[in-house]
């Protein structure tokens, strides 16, 4: 079959950083269909050579060592430009034309990927429908929608109910990137392709759930866009929900993106809603000391750049036992690692009276230093019975031997080219997580909001996340890992 993708929203940043160089490694590789087209819509007025040449520098640039410059000759014969504006049916009208003339028939497959500003997506929807391009009786057409998807529940759903009106279900592609990402496959190969996992995969072995996403950088350039979402929207009700959802779901029967998709849809139904004291003790908000004076941050602006959530899975496998999510920019470094904390041995038979050991733990790292870890107790060579926490290593990158995993983007485009939607989210995934974030949003802006801690940058976090969780028991594991 011949393909074409359509990117709206060309001239930027995600399509020079991130569409164009994982089309074009999947090119290098032979993975991307044979001969498939790239079509980049935007308002700047660029001719298609204008716009190869600046793909090949950004290409070059983000690609780095893999660029090839041969390659790249090749791949850019099937890229194309067409000016045009979203709210505009005649540029709609044009993108036809030149569809129509660069594709060898009508039966020729189709995505296209909203990469604009997201107030634009349902108009972009409404244009495709009106020009006749969403139409699939004779080759296949999808839309990949990047994030945000909406702002809030009722946005969201007034966004699928716009996109139902033109696209089915099974032709919507919702990007979450996370899901992309190796390791976050890797999980589902851990639970489901071994058996010694699964037996102590609940609330009986598992103490708590730690998923941290720090960043280490801070908000930078996007203070306007970031002051208005904040980390629950902008981290947890997309990438944090969605590693609790892969980390807490029951085996799907098949691995097939409805199956998938329902066991993950459930664990949000399982998820207990907050209500009352809850969003005061289960909930903890900071901001990094120099945010206010981000460009484009208003004065006195009360948004979180750290966030820090207990919640529960109320099923059978997980009553009672905490998920805590923490999530922050301006932290000590880049690491976003999955902790299943296990409980303690039931009776302590050896140690000294300084040490305690904390029960077994199994680190998933996501990145960057992508593997698993298996925190486990040994005794200490030539002493008394007294015992240390010893690791057994898995490293990506020593059993593939390559430095860097594909980037997440590559496996999402080439899954939306095969029609195979198991790592993209669907309508109700997304309202389901909006379901659960929207009530701590409006507790954290009503005048019961919980304090908003201040931190300092290169940390990991305010320093009262730690007594909240010492309160509790237990200790966060925070631990920069070490990239090899
Ligand atoms: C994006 C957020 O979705 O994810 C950013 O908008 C964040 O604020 C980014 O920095 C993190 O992605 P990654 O892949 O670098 O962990």
């Amino acid at each position: 079959m011949s393909e074409t993708i359509v990117i709206f929203g060309a001239s930027g940043d995600l399509t020079s950083r991130k569409l164009i160089p994982a089309l074009f490694q999947l090119f290098m590789k032979g993975r991307l269909p044979k001969g498939a087209r790239v079509i980049g819509v935007s308002r700047s007025p660029y001719s298609h050579d204008r716009w190869r040449e600046m793909l090949c520098e950004t290409t070059r640039e983000f690609t780095g060592d893999q660029f090839n410059a041969i390659a790249w000759g090749e791949f850019a014969k099937q890229i194309y430009y067409q000016p045009g504006d979203i709210t505009d049916a005649d540029s709609f009208r044009a993108l036809a034309d030149l569809l129509s003339k660069i594709e060898p028939g009508p039966d020729s497959g189709r995505v296209y990927y909203l990469s604009t500003m997201p107030q634009l997506y349902a108009e972009a929807i409404q244009q495709l429908g009106a020009a006749g391009l969403a139409d699939d009786r004779r080759g296949y057409r999808r839309v990949i929608i990047e994030k945000p998807f909406g702002t809030d529940l009722p946005s969201a759903k007034r966004l699928n109910e716009s996109i139902h009106e033109v696209f089915r279900e099974d032709q919507i592609y919702r990007i979450d990137h996370y899901l992309g990402k190796e390791t976050v496959q890797n999980i589902f190969a851990l639970r489901f392709a071994n058996s010694i996992f699964e037996p102590i995969w609940n609330r009986q072995f598992v103490d708590h759930v730690q998923i941290t996403v720090a960043e280490e950088v801070v908000v930078g350039r996007r203070g306007g866009y970031y002051d208005e979402s904040g980390i629950l929207r902008d981290m947890f009700q997309n990438h944090l929900l969605q590693l609790m959802m892969i980390t807490a779901m029951e085996p799907p029967a098949r691995y097939d993106a409805s199956l998938v998709r329902d066991e993950k849809v459930k664990v949000l139904h399982c998820v207990r809603r907050m209500a009352g004291g809850d969003f005061a003790s289960q909930t903890m908000r900071g901001q990094y000391e120099g945010y206010l004076e981000e460009e484009g941050v208003p004065k006195g602006s009360q948004t979180a750049t750290f966030a820090a959530l207990k919640l529960y899975c109320d099923n059978w496998r997980w009553k009672d036992v905490p998920f805590y999510l923490r999530s922050g920019k301006g932290m000590s470094c880049r690491t976003t690692q999955i902790v299943i904390q296990f409980k303690q041995v039931p009776h302590i038979l050896f140690g000294d009276k300084t040490r305690e050991p904390l029960g077994n733990r199994l680190v998933i790292q996501v990145q960057p230093a992508e593997g698993i870890q298996l925190h486990f107790e040994t005794k200490v060579p030539d002493s008394e019975m007294k015992t240390r926490t010893s690791t057994l290593d898995f490293s990506f990158q020593k059993i593939s031997g390559v430095a860097d995993l594909p980037d997440a983007y590559q496996r999402l485009l080439l899954d939306s080219f095969n029609g195979d939607a198991s790592l993209f989210a669907r309508s109700d995934e997304v309202e389901l997580a909006w379901g659960i974030i929207d009530p701590i949003i409006a507790a954290w802006d009503s005048p019961a909001a919980p304090d908003l801690h201040r931190y300092v940058t290169g940390q990991w976090g305010p320093e009262e996340i730690s007594a909240w969780m010492l309160d509790q028991g237990r200790e966060w594991f925070d631990v920069c890992p070490v990239i090899q």
